[in-house]
């Protein structure tokens, strides 16, 4: 395992547990690359054929050698001038409108350890993993433009991952435009691919599509400012015949929060080439003279096993990776929501009821959603205005702390730091820290404006702000909300507006650590419109996120399981809200919601008192049921047991990393009459082994229950739900 460089092939391998990743460094200094997949100890590079093809140009270095393109030839980072007309992953503009790089190898340092990247959230390892991790730091040149691009190979062997971001050093006198940069392309010289992506919209994220890759470029990616609710960056790159349990499978995730694109395309010659980084519309970034420019980092994993396995390759990353702080492992609050009960209309009273329900229930926390600060009694005002309404929480917000607490609920609070309203005392005092473009009237989204992140007076005074909320009380939950895209982009004082959305994102990574620092207690949950921003990016400062404004549980089968292909549950916030559900009107029982919200970090989001006495005492019931849970659920292998946009149920597993027990969760999506049983078959017990269903107390042979698989009670009535919970007899 680990970094190898074989100096007579001039060629560097990069060998996990189970995936060999290798590129070369060819006779003229080019970076080809030759193989990613299962893992292998020869050198791939007989794979190459040098060839005349006709309208593929040959580098200005090579004389009457007419057999080399690059144009032909996979490549570790296709730049643009180069002479290959296929997507480029790095594309650079001088101030006169010339766009040509010729990137040649100069050297590279293996070192243990995994790099880190200023200002960015980034794949970490702990001290006693450093080392195992390794970096790779390739080190290119283009001697006319007198630039040095270091391209950075992160690598944690046991979990399959291997992560690429790049740096660009200016070391010319003249300033450069970076145009495009994808920190992660990959040329598979042979073989067919799918494209595996997940789509959406406001209440409705990342819903999986496959489709065959061919010969047309498809791309996918945001333009809003955010990595949206639109696709999520993420996406796999899988051969025609990979299941969840069978096949070669690749991953690509951004760990980045701003606009993105991913781009999967087939060449004339059968390459496919996949790629993924930054949003370039809107991106044309300076670089002066001894400048660095740091791209984000693009984490990559191969499974020779299906999705499932890749899976668990970016569910541990995720969590072991780029969560942090106290809440990365610690069992979260099971709290209840202000938000779908009350909307902006809490008073002092409301909350203390709510507070006294979710006590009487076993619950752990309030969270005062909107509606608390400034004039916000509906979402048209007030952002900005970070004081409290005295008014309506009948007192002051320490008060209100106080009494939560003493009536034995943790106090979390909601905030959306990153706007502004035009009706707020900030936006009269301040109109030019809102993004917008003079002589322009800005574009309005949820009626509110979009403060200028980039700019560091804009940052220090919201994080003050924060920062007076925190203290003013015993808070211990902060949701970071963001309800709008960004259109308008234009901000004061800088040299080039190209850069405004790439600063903007690090000036938010900047205000997020410093509140991670200064309050590791607090858990942060990351919100955008529920999934607007779900992404590895905020992961790194917001353990959880609230994974869709969407809380019917139907619906929510297709969300969570869509996510689940990226991300672990442990990330993926999931509350039981009233019934008829708000968003869609969907009647559904309790159990079903209550099992639909038990696949991440568990809460209600509804007036409690709206529950019948026997609904409180189930919902009691199940708070207990899911803190014994809970570790099962987080810490756990997650499995997929169907798949919910084809088959009539949803059922998805959780099994403890030693096999011992077991959670079969299943929801019934469509009902018919006199239908077929419907068999769950769950995944990654042990073998040859007896599992005892600890409800029914029924015994099971693990083999027969893993091929034949268990079959749903038949009932009548919509929507019904079910757990099972399987423990290793011995
Ligand atoms: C967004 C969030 C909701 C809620 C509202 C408050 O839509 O996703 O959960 O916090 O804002 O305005």
């Amino acid at each position: 395992m680990g970094i190898h460089f074989d100096e007579k092939k001039q060629t560097f391998s990069i060998d996990t547990a189970n995936s060999t990743y290798q590129f070369q460094v060819d006779r003229h200094g080019f970076l080809l690359h030759l193989y990613y997949g299962k893992k292998i100890s020869g050198n791939a590079d007989y794979l190459l054929k040098y060839l005349d093809r006709g309208f593929s140009g040959n580098p200005a270095c090579l004389i009457n050698d007419r057999t080399f393109s690059m144009d032909v030839l996979p490549q570790e980072l296709p730049v643009w001038g180069s002479g290959d007309f296929r997507s480029p992953a790095f594309v650079v503009e001088k101030e006169d409108g010339t766009r040509s790089v010729d990137l040649k190898y100069v050297t590279y340092q293996i070192r243990k350890g995994k790099y880190s990247l200023p200002g960015l959230p980034a794949v970490y390892v702990s001290d006693e993993e450093a080392t195992e991790a390794e970096t790779l730091e390739i080190v290119l040149e283009d001697s006319v433009l007198s630039l040095e691009v270091d391209l950075l190979y992160g690598v944690l062997p046991k979990l399959d991952i291997i992560t690429r971001a790049i740096q660009i050093k200016n070391k010319g006198a003249d300033t450069v435009y970076l145009d495009k940069l994808m920190p992660a392309s990959l040329d598979f010289i042979t073989g067919d691919y799918d494209l595996i992506t997940f789509h959406g919209r406001h209440t409705m994220e990342r819903l999986m599509q496959r489709v065959p890759i061919n010969h047309l470029s498809q791309r996918i990616g945001s333009r809003r400012g955010a990595s949206s609710h639109q696709f999520n960056p993420m996406l796999i790159a899988a051969k025609p015949e990979t299941t969840d349990s069978f096949g070669d499978c690749y991953a690509m995730e951004f760990v980045y929060s701003g606009g993105f694109q991913a781009e999967a395309l087939k060449d004339q010659f059968g390459t496919t080439r996949v790629q993924m980084g930054l949003q370039e519309e809107g991106f044309h970034y300076p670089v002066a003279f001894g400048e660095t420019f740091t791209s984000p980092e693009v984490i990559l994993s191969f499974s020779r096993d299906g999705f499932d396995r890749l899976s668990h390759n970016l569910h541990d990353v995720i969590r072991q990776h780029i969560c942090r702080g106290a809440y990365q492992y610690q069992p979260r609050p099971v709290l209840v929501n202000s938000w779908e009960g009350s909307l902006c209309n809490i008073t002092r009273d409301s909350l203390l009821s709510l507070a006294r329900e979710g006590k009487e229930i076993g619950l752990d926390m309030l969270v005062v959603d909107d509606g608390w600060f400034g004039n916000r009694d509906d979402d048209n005002t007030s952002l900005g205005d970070w004081y409290a309404n005295e008014e309506k929480l009948g007192g002051s917000l320490a008060q209100l702390i106080t009494d939560v607490n003493r009536i034995g609920l943790k106090f979390g609070i909601w905030m959306e730091p990153e706007m502004i309203s035009e009706k707020s005392h900030l936006y009269e005092m301040h109109p030019d820290w809102a993004l917008q473009i003079p002589g322009r009237i800005p574009i309005r989204g949820r009626n509110q404006l979009v403060l200028d992140f980039s700019r560091k007076d804009v940052r220090d005074y919201i994080y003050d702000r924060i920062c007076d909320i925190l203290d003013s009380g015993n808070i211990e939950y902060l949701k970071w909300d963001y309800n709008r895209s960004i259109y308008d982009v234009y901000s004061e004082g800088v040299t080039h507006q190209g850069r405004v959305l790439y600063d903007y994102m690090l000036g938010l990574y900047e205000v997020l650590e410093k509140l991670v620092n200064r309050y590791p207690h607090v858990l942060i949950e990351g919100c955008s419109g529920g999934g607007g921003r779900y992404d590895a990016g905020m992961l790194y400062y917001t353990p959880q996120i609230w994974t869709s404004d969407n809380t019917d549980p139907i619906d929510r089968m297709l969300i969570q399981y869509g996510t689940s292909f990226g991300y672990p549950a442990s990330t993926m916030a999931a509350h039981v809200s009233k019934s008829p559900n708000e968003q869609t009107g969907r009647v559904t029982p309790i159990q079903t919601r209550v099992i639909a919200a038990m696949y991440g970090s568990f809460g209600f989001e509804l007036d409690l008192s709206l529950l019948t006495k026997e609904e409180k005492k189930a919902a009691g019931e199940e708070v207990k049921k899911y803190h014994r849970l809970e570790r099962l659920i987080t810490d756990g292998r997650y499995y997929r047991l169907s798949d919910p946009a084809k088959d009539k149920f949803c059922a998805w597993s959780f099994v403890s990393r030693d096999g011992a027990e077991a959670l079969v969760n299943a929801v019934v999506l469509k009902l018919q009459s006199n239908d077929e049983l419907f068999y769950v078959r769950p995944k990654g017990l042990k073998p040859e082994r007896v599992y005892k269903e600890i409800n029914t107390g029924e015994c099971y042979d693990s083999d027969l229950l893993m091929s034949a698989g268990l079959p749903l009670p038949k009932e009548s009535g919509e929507h019904r739900a079910y757990q099972f919970h399987f423990i290793l007899q011995q």
